[in-house]
Parts: C-alpha cells; sequence; structure tokens
C-alpha cells in the first residue's frame, strides 16, 4: 500500500516503508476500510479525518487512549480536532446524560435548559446579548453571515486566506488542499491575506460599500494554527465599523482559550460570535450570538421576524450536556491549567527542534497546536516529511491528525504531556535522519 510520491528520494522511500509497516499492523482495520468504501465515497464521511493510505478503524476510547480494531492502543493528542475536550468518558458529564434520557431522548418542545445554557453563555461573552442554537459550527457560520448580510441590506462578505469556517465555507489556498477544492456555499466572498491590515484594505477599497459581514478565526485552525496578531485583529474591529460591516468572530475552536474565548483575551467585541463543538458537551452543537439589534430581528413576537428552524437545535442531550460542562467543567481554573500545559509544550518542543535543528516547527495557542515539517532542501516534499512524522509517532503509541494539529483535553496528566514530548523529538530526530541522507 503505497502512495504516489513527487519525488523518488530517501524521504519517499522511508514513507514507502513505513506504509508497508502500517499496512502490515492493521490488517482488521484495512479490511474495515474497504468495506466501508462500498457505501461510503473513498470509504468515509468526514474528510478531516481520513488518512492516507487508509484510515485506522477504532473501537473505542478510555482515559486519553483509543484502541483500535487490531487492538493496538494509541494516546489520543487529537481529541476530536479540538471538540473532545471532555476526554473519553467524563464522569460528570455521563451522568447528566443519563439523568437526561431518563427523561426522554426528544421532546420537540421548549426547556428551560436551552434558556439556561444561553444565560450561561452570555453571561461569559459581553459581546453576546442573545444566542441561538445549531447543529455544527458550519451551520452557526452560515447563519451568522446570513443575518449579517439580511441586517446590513449587502452582498459581500470578507473571508481570509487560510480560514475555515466549516465544510462549505473554507478559504484555503491551493498549497493546503489534498485535493480538488471545496464546495463553496454561493456567497460574494472576497478572500483577503489574514494578519495583513495593508492588503485587506486595499483588496476591499473599492467595494466597501457593497460588504456586509468580515468573518474571521482569532487564530486560523485548519488553516495551520496561526494566531491573528492582536493589532490586526483590532484594526478590523476598527475597519468593520468604519465602512458599517458586521464582525463575525468565528470561536468554533478558540472559545477554549478562556471563559469568554479569544476576545476576553484580546478585549474586542464582535458583533457576532460563533461557537462550537465542545460547547454542547460532546454532542453535534453549533451557536451563533451577539448585538441584540441583529439577533433580536428572529424575535418571533416582531412582525416581519426572521424564521430560523432546526429538528436539532435544541435536542435535550445537547442542551443538558452543554450546560453541564459549561457550569461544571469548563470553569476558568480547568481552562488556564489545560492552556498552560499547551503553551508549555509548546515552547519546550519549539526549543528543542531550533537547539538540535530539526526541521519542524509548533504553531497555536494554549491548548490547540499544530506541527509543522519545514523543509531544509527544495526538492523534499513538505507533505512527505509531516506524514512520515506521523507514522513514526504512531509507531511509538501517540495518535496525532495526520496534517500535523495536536489537541490536549482535561484527561491528559502532566506526564502524558512530557511523555508525549519524547515520542515528538525522538521521531523528529528519526525524520531528520532520513533527510540526512538526501544532503
Ligand atoms: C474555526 C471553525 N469554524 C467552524 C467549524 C465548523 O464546525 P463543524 O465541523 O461543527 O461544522 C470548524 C470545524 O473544525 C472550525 O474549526
Amino acid at each position: 500500500m503505497t502512495i504516489a510520491t513527487n519525488t523518488d528520494t530517501s524521504l519517499s522511500q522511508a514513507l514507502t516503508k513505513a506504509h508497508e509497516k502500517y499496512s502490515g499492523k492493521n490488517p482488521k482495520s484495512y479490511e474495515a476500510y474497504i468495506e466501508a468504501t462500498k457505501s461510503l465515497p473513498g470509504g468515509e464521511t468526514r474528510s478531516s479525518i481520513f488518512i492516507h493510505p487508509f484510515p485506522l478503524f477504532i473501537e473505542r476510547g478510555q482515559g486519553t487512549d483509543i484502541i483500535d480494531l487490531d487492538g493496538h492502543t494509541y494516546k489520543d493528542f487529537v481529541s476530536d480536532f479540538t471538540s473532545g475536550i471532555y476526554g473519553k468518558s467524563n464522569p460528570v458529564l455521563k451522568k447528566a446524560i443519563i439523568e437526561a434520557l431518563d427523561n426522554g431522548l426528544q421532546l420537540g418542545a421548549h426547556t428551560k435548559a436551552e434558556s439556561l445554557l444561553s444565560s450561561e453563555i452570555c453571561s461569559r461573552f459581553p459581546s453576546i446579548d442573545l444566542i441561538r442554537f445549531t447543529n455544527s459550527g458550519t451551520e452557526a457560520n452560515i447563519l451568522a453571515i446570513s443575518i449579517g448580510l439580511h441586517y446590513t441590506q449587502r452582498e459581500k462578505v470578507v473571508v481570509f486566506k487560510g480560514g475555515y469556517h466549516g465544510s462549505v465555507l473554507s478559504h484555503f489556498g491551493e498549497e493546503q488542499h489534498q485535493g480538488g477544492g471545496d464546495l463553496k456555499v454561493p456567497y460574494e466572498f472576497i478572500v483577503c491575506p489574514y494578519n495583513d491590515i495593508a492588503g485587506t484594505s486595499s483588496k476591499i477599497q473599492d467595494h466597501s460599500k457593497d460588504i456586509g459581514v468580515i468573518i474571521v478565526e482569532p487564530m486560523l485552525g485548519a488553516g495551520g494554527c496561526t494566531p491573528g496578531e492582536p493589532e490586526f485583529l483590532k484594526d478590523l474591529r476598527e475597519l468593520s465599523k468604519k465602512i458599517g460591516a458586521v464582525l463575525i468572530f468565528d470561536e468554533v475552536q478558540t472559545a477554549r482559550l478562556s471563559t469568554g474565548g479569544s476576545q476576553k483575551l484580546l478585549n474586542i467585541n464582535p458583533d457576532i460570535t460563533t461557537l462550537g463543538k465542545f460547547y454542547g458537551g460532546g454532542f453535534a452543537f453549533g451557536a451563533f450570538g451577539g448585538k441584540k439589534e441583529i439577533m433580536s430581528l428572529f424575535d418571533a413576537r416582531q412582525p416581519n421576524s426572521i424564521s430560523h428552524g432546526g429538528t436539532f437545535n435544541n435536542s435535550p442531550l445537547t442542551m443538558i450536556s452543554g450546560l453541564t460542562a459549561i457550569t461544571q467543567i469548563l470553569t476558568e481554573d480547568n481552562l488556564n491549567k489545560l492552556n498552560e500545559l499547551g503553551d508549555e509544550l509548546r515552547n519546550i518542543l519549539n526549543g528543542i527542534f531550533v537547539k538540535e535543528e530539526l526541521p519542524f516547527k509548533i504553531t497555536g495557542l494554549g491548548s490547540i497546536n499544530q506541527i509543522h515539517y519545514i523543509p531544509i532542501m527544495s526538492l523534499e516534499n513538505k507533505r512527505e516529511g509531516l506524514d512520515l512524522f506521523f507514522f513514526y509517532l504512531l509507531e511509538k503509541g501517540f495518535w496525532i491528525a495526520q496534517r500535523g494539529l495536536i489537541s490536549l483535553n482535561f484527561e491528559m496528566t502532566k506526564n502524558d504531556i512530557i511523555e508525549f514530548q519524547d515520542a515528538v523529538v525522538h521521531s523528529a530526530r528519526a525524520v531528520k535522519k532520513v533527510i540526512s541522507e538526501l544532503i
């Protein structure tokens, strides 16, 4: 089982060997994958988690670990792409979910849980006067952009290169695509350079009267864990006010950086904030909320109010699990500790990479990070270097996203982080050794 490579270097040969070893060790996953290809295109239904040459099939999770069909155990540093912040089976959440189940899986009516959850979120985010729930971050962003355009009665949406706001709202450059591209919702996008206010201003100068929305992640998440520079984000706040556009902060990932998300740390109040992932306490979740004058457009008591349905918007399980999580687990203390662990991990590893001249770099904020391979020679394939590192790390029993995402969760101890650190350094050294044969 091999993948096509651009150059016949020792890097690609090492990767071929790693693939062979991986295939040999995972016959049951391979078999399950081939079975899956009979009913799912390419054998999968979530592009972001696909692994080349074929994915591992995970049977169960326990503590910090996941166990695959072939019986291998890995320490899980993917944490479901940041949404798995609670680990595999948090006892507080489990108890709340079982109680919620006892009261009825679906009620199809208003419950107190939804107003309790909304009020908790509003009190954490001063920029959110009113909020509505959806079923995913993608949906929250679509709703936020749509209401922003309706409110301003304009058509254009400013987004940033490398930005990811959901499966039909991604703005990766060609180099970030693994395949032929993405489907996009048909908004009139203007794609601007991230962390570049001069470039952004010049790109929009002829359109400022038509721009209804500027949507930005305070840190590019799927786009490589590139933190937004505070000055850039502050300038965007000013720019949006100047041109009369609604500023949306997509905090689907970054909300975990403090109890009030990134905006609390930056002291910036966007007009609308979108949330998702872990705020649903482990269930499918999204939310968008912000200024009263915008969000009140949904107020059904008003004439000409905007309708926003959604069968599972207030699913009792999600509302109760989310409420339990926010009140009992996502405390300031817990979030600070987790983010400190991530900051320390990033700083220590970057220090070692520099000292030992290892061709890697970690970027990110707090508990959300990404490892990047930095090619030493132009003939190296950037993707192959990271892939090789991924397979070496897997051999050592650590699971990160193949694209390099490293996300921490509350089950992890300091000791887990130290073990991970060692495994990363050893794997990075092994990749360097392979490259040295090229030089
Ligand atoms: C910043 C950001 N916005 C939006 C989304 C989309 O959320 P969902 O996958 O729940 O649709 C994601 C998902 O990774 C994200 O990282």
